[in-house]
């Protein structure tokens, strides 16, 4: 299974036989521990694929910006005069200053916070402040790719990569019916987890877990039925979850490396989950929903409540995956094939180890 980043499975994956298969092993324990392999995804995976950053809603007027570290890099996005929005990397070619604190604001010129030197809209060098010498040439800031996609603000760090709408492929697709732009922003909830990305987007990615870690959200919907779908692309797939009365969960979705959604009545969330080094992850949810929704505080009380119980598990399973006392387990051929094209993924994108 470790080349199905290559391939495009197009199933369903529940009902797979259970016994004659050959079973995939995961990934081993120091895939989620070691700094070195860490280092070694930064670039294929956070700085060469479309990351969701921001919303356009951040972004009102003018000058408005907002910072983000992405896998280490640190970066903002800010909205011009024209309305079109710039990313650049948030670092002075001078002696690496910031143009921006770390946060959210609003600056109508972009001058270096250190020593002031001063760079247009497009991050030109306008003038570096009593220098003693002719300012330097080739001194601008470093753009980086922005998009967006219904509201939601992605940037991409590899000028090579194909834009934003032509990466997502057939994706945009699966959320067509959900009407996005009329939903407001609720809230945002932030988790600081102890774990590597990829033990939370294992996590995400089987719904093998829901009875014994979620029995709540098992009561609601019928988590025995949970299916996760793949259509031609293994980059993405999308959950399913059969509601009962009045379920509150029904349809999730996933996009590589670290990007999903949740569909609830009348609403919408984005659940991410940003590396911070290798050792954490900001799990991030961010709730829309339309003005008349009903039941709105259940449901993300509900979904903060699951979301509790994941971050718990994903520490557990990080603590004992750095005990030593483990090294590599065995997928649910029923249940955890996304597992292993995502492990799949991760290993194309770091390439062979030592
Ligand atoms: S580091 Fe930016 S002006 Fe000196
Ligand atoms: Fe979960």
């Amino acid at each position: 299974m470790s080349d199905a980043g290559g391939g495009a499975p197009s199933q369903q994956i529940v009902g797979v036989a259970s016994s004659a298969v050959e079973l995939d092993q995961t990934l081993p324990a120091r895939w989620y521990n070691d700094p070195g392999i860490w280092q070694r995804e930064r670039w294929p995976i956070f700085g060469s694929n479309w990351v969701h950053v921001a919303y356009d809603h951040q972004f009102r007027n003018p000058g408005d910006y907002v910072t983000e570290n992405l896998a280490g890099w640190p970066i903002f996005i800010r909205r011009n005069d024209d309305g079109s929005l710039r990313a650049f990397y948030n670092l002075c070619p001078h002696r690496a200053g910031p143009l921006v604190f770390e946060g959210e604001g609003c600056t109508k010129n972009l001058v270096c916070k250190y020593h002031g030197w001063a760079f247009n809209s497009e991050g030109g060098l306008l003038s570096a402040r009593d220098f003693g010498a002719d300012a330097p040439e080739n001194m601008d800031l470093t753009a980086i790719q922005v998009g967006s996609w219904r509201g939601m603000v992605f940037v991409c760090l590899n000028p090579e990569v194909a834009p934003l709408h032509e990466w997502l492929g057939e994706f945009p697709n699966e959320v067509a019916d959900v009407p996005l732009e009329t939903y407001r922003f609720h809230s945002r909830s932030v988790r600081h987890v102890a774990c590597n990305w990829k033990t939370y987007g294992d996590n995400f990615l089987e719904g093998y877990h829901l009875p014994t870690t979620h029995p709540a959200m098992s009561r609601d919907a019928d988590a025995l039925n949970y299916k996760v779908v793949y259509k031609g692309d293994p980059r993405w797939n999308i959950h399913t979850m059969p509601p009962r009365d009045a379920s509150t969960f029904s349809v999730f979705g996933y996009f590589w490396p670290t990007f999903g959604f949740d569909i609830f009545p009348a609403g919408f969330a984005v659940e991410r989950w940003l590396p911070r080094g290798h050792t954490h992850s900001d799990l991030i949810f961010e709730y829309f929903f339309a003005d008349d929704a009903p039941g709105v505080e259940e449901i993300v009380k509900f979904s903060e409540e699951v979301a509790d119980e994941d971050a718990r598990m994903c520490e557990h399973v990080q603590r004992n995956l750095d005990a030593g006392r483990y090294d590599t387990g065995v997928l649910s051929p029923k249940w955890e094939y996304p597992l292993a094209v995502f492990h799949g993924m991760v290993r194309d994108a770091v390439g062979p180890l030592d």
